[in-house]
């Protein structure tokens, strides 16, 4: 399967904040009231994405008219289904870059398709004395597997000194990356700083020395900025839930030969060649590591998303969300008390983590869901990097391009509104106690 230049046949325009008011009306979510009368203000998009209404009727329509199983279904339902399914497959080959849809596996999630790299080959392939470089500021989902992965082959796990401003010291790659680096792992955006990691410069240094890198895009995917052409890039994961399409589906992309080196993590149906009593072969990939029945529809609906996407147009998208991340920055640093980790807007995604010096972030998130905004607060899967930060938790607010300057405005004035209260609320009991 090659990858055809263009699907959708729709020509992207320009995101301007007046054409938002159209695309918000392809997200009947975004028009729900929560807590009886208060406007939604999503702003936990780096959670979970908002799903467009042609991704929701992709999967009703697959369920209503032609839900079947893939591969094996020799009747028109079966084909219906096997082809909508590849046609995914070949959509996703086509938007981050892969030459062939074969480098296209379908997981679970982001996790899983860690979880499949950690596994299936850094576990079987590194051996003691071999390193594996990561930093404190990814997300569990690409560290936790790589601890696994280290004490399974005996590897070390070095990790690459941050700076003072939240990125990477790619000052320092040098000194990180030696003969003995068989892997880098990192993202191509933080989920917590937002900053964007510079992976073609890793890349670069890292096959200088002959080891593979692997890009957790989890964020990055979703805001235009994952190719794995110009990043050359060996492995890399998303899930589809971030990038408008729907749960339970994750990507993971490798170079064929990078692939080639994954031994199966799991067996079972549609991954072997032949079964018999004494052994079994494998099948060629993606089969080979895609164990069992497909999520199917799910598929179906990620091409849709795909497809929408794309008639939004990637670099619109990515363009008018930096315009959101700058308001965002120029209003919140005026609140006082409120201090963001991360680093300036030209280094960062449209992320916004922070703490006030009073309130904490989980009563912070709380007053202002309160007011109908969703942030979320908590460490977000990145406790080394909250230990680094000396909190335990930040208040994250992250904007998707269906947001609008007016839901920044809104998040900056439930925030000084959360403050109010909170600092009334302690005034009370600081006289109660009196
Ligand atoms: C940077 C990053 N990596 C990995 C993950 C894990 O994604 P999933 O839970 O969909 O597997 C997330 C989820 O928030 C993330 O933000």
């Amino acid at each position: 399967m090659s990858v055809s230049p263009t699907s959708t046949g729709q020509q992207p325009g320009i995101l301007d904040f007046d054409r938002i008011q159209q695309v918000r009306q392809n997200f009947p979510i975004l028009h729900e009231l929560v807590h009886g009368d208060l406007p939604l203000v999503y702003l936990d998009s780096a959670a979970t994405s908002q799903k467009p209404k042609c991704v929701v009727d992709k999967i009703v329509e697959a369920y209503e008219k032609y839900n079947s199983n893939v591969h094996r279904g020799i009747h028109a339902l079966g084909d219906r289904m096997t082809t909508e399914m590849e046609s995914a497959r070949e959509k996703i080959a086509r938007f981050i870059g892969a030459s062939t849809a074969e480098q296209v596996i379908f997981t679970s999630g982001t996790t899983m398709s860690v979880n499949l790299v950690a596994h299936g080959w850094a576990a079987r392939h590194l051996r003691p004395g071999d390193e594996i470089l990561l930093n404190e500021m990814e997300h569990h989902a690409n560290f936790v597997p790589w601890q696994m992965a280290a004490q399974a082959s005996g590897a070390t796990l070095r990790f690459l000194p941050l700076t003072v401003d939240w990125q990477l010291d790619l000052s320092r790659l040098d000194e990180f990356i030696n003969s003995k680096t068989r892997l880098v792992a990192v993202a191509g955006m933080s989920n917590v700083t937002g900053t964007i990691h510079d992976v073609s410069r890793i890349a670069d240094a890292a096959h200088a020395v002959g080891a593979r890198v692997f890009v957790d895009a989890a964020q990055s995917a979703a805001h235009g900025l994952t190719n794995v052409q110009t990043g050359n890039i060996d492995f890399l994961a998303f899930s589809g839930h971030k990038l408008l399409g729907p749960t339970g589906l994750g990507i993971l992309y490798g170079k064929p030969d990078a692939l080639g080196e994954i031994q199966p993590v799991f067996g079972g149906g549609h991954m072997i060649r032949e079964v018999t009593k004494s052994g079994s072969t494998w099948a060629d990939l993606p089969a080979r590591l895609e164990a069992g029945t497909a999520a199917f529809v799910e598929c179906a609906g990620m091409g849709a998303a795909i497809d929408y996407l794309e008639s939004i147009g990637m670099e619109s998208l990515a363009r008018y969300e930096h315009s959101l991340l700058e308001l965002a920055h120029a209003r919140l640093s005026q609140i006082p008390g409120l201090t963001i980790f991360g680093p300036e807007v030209a280094h960062k995604g449209a992320i916004v983590s922070m703490v006030h010096e009073q309130i904490h972030a989980h009563d912070l998130a709380d007053l202002l869901d309160r007011q109908g905004v969703a942030i979320r607060a908590g460490h977000h899967c990145t406790m080394p990097l909250h230990e680094l930060f000396g909190v335990a938790a930040t208040a994250r607010a992250s904007f998707a391009f269906y947001n609008t300057p007016d839901e920044v405005e809104k998040l900056a004035s439930a925030i000084e509104k959360a403050i109010e209260v909170f600092q009334r609320r302690s005034h009370r009991r600081a006289n109660r106690s009196l």
